[in-house]
């Protein structure tokens, strides 16, 4: 996609409403120096979550020791229990070197389940895969297939079977999952239904996205997720984590860490907070979390848009949706990111095609003045998002002295959000003082590139390298 190419009219606009938009216009920038002092900030915590003390970043291990060859071979299952949807997959790894074949189904998370009993979450999913399971492979007893669990939440790992939750995000809020290990409860669900299959692996999306980039890309050194929630995962010396030290494992073995940077500056120390950010915050199930991934995250980028829309029309200096019901923009969480989505990807001069989703959507007729300070809000916010993930993806490069590598993303606002890719990379090379390029076909000394499927494939090989590292007498 190319870089917004409408010009805007901003003629016909009014003062107060003019005023406004240079308002939200200073709240909802990021200029080069805030995106600096927030990426140093972000080093420190980056280490800081390393040690037994611990910081605001978990910092998970995750029994992830290797990087594959291109070489791993095998049938795995994966199943990906992410924000949104819930996937079984089929995975072969074949003989080919990087190459895979994948067979999936895809079910809807009912949201009913979000907040429901932990009982209701395993049924459910044991469910799934039986179902996937007998459609596949019929219900003859088969040797027990190895599977990856992709549970993308933060977990606290002692070994890669194991993960206790440590606490809900993206809007979950299921009781007695909290503080317990996962995988008797997955497992216990699953065997009540006789489904033929092991847990092998229990992993974080980002893993398995760095994982599977680095399949078929050996300069991938750093997976991140940027849908519905936001992360990364990257590959550290054991040497370099103490809180690991008392497991006396060789200083230079690698160990996959789950950032879960979605908690970064809990304590509000730099991010650029707003108003609305604070209310997302006080309204969401688990207040004080994942501050950085309340500014960024799919889920809640609609939630910003709506809180601020809502703010501009009870104040009564700023007219806006005059005389107009706003009754269903008052319900929370009623606009995803692909409304966001969508009136930034709205080609015309005269922005008809945002003024029909207010219409159809909400039932709001919006002036063509309104419609520019929706344009332009939709813009600052997406732009905000895109601008902050790339502090966390330079504070690693430069935590881990980085100069070149790759950089594989994966989720929904990577894959679908207009424009995020080419902001990110924007501030990417503001962070790091790099020269502009000479072409448009030279390539960033780090490029943040769409990523191989890590719930998926990644899972499947995390399982391949754990069958593995067993097989090889290693913990
Ligand atoms: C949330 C989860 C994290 C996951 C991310 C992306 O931040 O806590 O585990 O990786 O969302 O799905």
């Amino acid at each position: 996609r190319k870089p917004p190419s409408r010009k805007g009219s901003m003629a016909d606009v009014p003062k107060d409403l003019l005023q406004e938009i240079k308002r939200l216009e200073e709240m909802f920038s990021v200029d080069t120096a805030k995106l600096k002092s927030i990426t140093e900030h972000f080093v420190k915590e980056l280490t800081k979550g390393l040690t037994v003390e611990g910081g605001s970043i978990p910092m998970n291990p995750t029994w992830c020791m290797a990087f594959p060859t291109g070489y791993e071979t095998g049938t795995f299952l994966a199943l990906d229990m992410g924000g949104t949807n819930l996937r079984v997959c089929e995975i072969i790894l074949t003989d080919e070197k990087s190459e895979f074949d994948i067979i999936q189904s895809k079910y809807r998370m009912p949201e009913e389940l979000k907040s429901g009993s932990a009982d209701e979450l395993w049924e459910y999913i044991a469910d799934c895969l039986q179902q996937f399971i007998e459609s596949h492979h019929g219900t003859k007893s088969l040797e027990k297939l190895p599977l990856g669990f992709t549970f993308s939440y933060p977990a606290t790992q002692d070994y890669i079977d194991h993960g206790v939750l440590q606490r809900w995000t993206k809007g979950f809020d299921i009781d007695g999952v909290e503080g317990h290990n996962v995988v008797p409860m997955f497992e216990a669900a699953v065997a009540k239904r006789g489904v033929p299959i092991k847990l092998t692996a229990l992993i974080n999306d980002t893993t398995g996205t760095l994982i599977a980039s680095a399949y078929t890309d050996t300069k991938m050194k750093i997976g991140c997720i940027f849908g519905t929630g936001c992360n990364a995962a990257y590959m550290e010396d054991c040497g370099s984590i103490p809180k690991l030290a008392h497991m006396n494992l060789p200083p230079d073995t690698p160990m996959a860490i789950n950032c879960e940077w979605g908690a970064f500056d809990n304590e509000h120390l730099v991010l650029p907070r707003t108003p609305y950010d604070i209310i997302i915050d006080k309204d969401s199930p688990r207040p004080g979390q994942q501050a950085f991934e309340k500014m960024i995250a799919g889920l809640y980028l609609g939630e910003l848009f709506r809180l601020v829309l809502v703010d501009l029309h009870d104040n009564k200096d700023v007219h806006i949706f005059e005389g107009q019901n706003i009754d269903k923009l008052r319900r929370a969480y009623t606009l995803d990111s692909s409304f966001l989505s969508m009136v930034e990807e709205d080609p015309f001069e005269n922005l008809s095609e945002t003024g029909d989703l207010f219409q159809n959507k909400l039932g709001i007729t919006a002036t063509h003045p309104e419609l520019e300070l929706i344009r332009r809000l939709a813009e600052l916010i997406g732009t905000r998002a895109a601008r902050l993930s790339s502090c966390g993806v330079a504070a690693i490069a430069k935590k881990k002295g980085y100069k070149t590598c790759h950089v594989g993303a994966d989720g929904s606002v990577f894959n679908k959000y207009p424009h995020f890719k080419q902001r990110g990379a924007q501030a990417l090379r503001e962070i790091l003082d790099w020269a502009p390029k000479k072409s448009s076909k030279e390539e960033d000394p780090i490029e943040i590139l769409a990523a191989e499927d890590g719930s998926g494939v990644g899972a499947a090989l995390i399982a391949a390298l754990t069958l593995k590292r067993v097989k090889e007498g290693n913990m």
